[in-house]
């Protein structure tokens, strides 16, 4: 039994895909429950306070779901986006239920391929000089990250590109949207150079198919 978190409207396309890969991957007697997930708030006066009640909400949608789909012995999977590890609920949501549970219910994670990893690899390049460090931050924290720390960056959750205000001329970006799907687009190069081509490919692309997930690498000009 899968179950998936269906945002609906275009992002549709989204469980559309998950729903292809179960259909070419998954045993031919496996059932499918979408759960629509409930509303958000994306611009909170308390965004913390608002991602907490936003988890809750989603905890109590899965459980009734679960609940009504899944007998005991059963096992149900969920399908996320890239890794769990990285900027995604569902580990957050399972430990949340688990705990409701009492112990009823056992946990298994199977890694997958972060957008971070598919990014470079779609790019061809090593995300930092010989051993640099590198930050994993969000587009909404890429200005607080401290002077130093910011060698190589890479930046996901960015919809104002927001290297615009803190990238040099020289600093490098390798960006990409869609990436690993048909619809993949590459950029790379000079800040300078490409934040043009990349505001103008972004909105494109947005207003082509609905919707946009892209993550770029900022590296700093050495
Ligand atoms: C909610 S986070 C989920 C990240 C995911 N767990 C991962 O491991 O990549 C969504 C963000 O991941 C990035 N992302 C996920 N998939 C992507 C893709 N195929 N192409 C570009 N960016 C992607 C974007 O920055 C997007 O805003």
């Amino acid at each position: 039994m899968f179950f998936l978190l269906d945002k609906g409207g275009r992002t549709g396309e989204l469980t559309a895909v998950r729903e292809e890969m179960l259909t070419a991957h998954a045993p031919a007697e496996h059932r499918v429950v979408a759960v629509p997930d409930p509303p958000r708030d994306r611009d909170p006066d308390d965004y913390e306070a608002e991602v907490r009640r936003w988890h809750r909400a989603r905890v109590d949608a899965l459980h009734t779901a679960i609940t009504a789909n899944l007998a005991p012995g059963e096992t149900g999977g969920f399908l996320v986006w890239g890794d769990p590890a990285l900027y995604d609920s569902t580990l957050r949501i399972l430990a949340q239920l688990a705990d409701d549970a009492d112990g009823g219910v056992t946990i298994e994670v199977v890694p997958g391929v972060t957008s971070a990893s598919a990014l470079t690899a779609a790019h061809g390049i090593v995300a930092h000089g010989i051993g640099e460090p590198v930050l994993t931050t969000t587009g909404r924290r890429l200005a607080q990250t401290p002077d130093g720390a910011d060698l190589n960056q890479i930046v996901m959750l960015d919809s104002h590109l927001a290297f615009r205000e803190t990238a040099a001329p020289d600093d490098i970006v390798h960006w990409g949207a869609y990436v690993g799907t048909d619809h993949q687009i590459l950029v790379s190069g000079r800040v300078a150079d490409v934040t043009d081509e990349i505001v103008a490919s972004r909105a494109a692309a947005r207003e082509r198919h609905g919707w946009v997930m892209d993550i770029y690498l900022l590296q700093r000009a050495r």
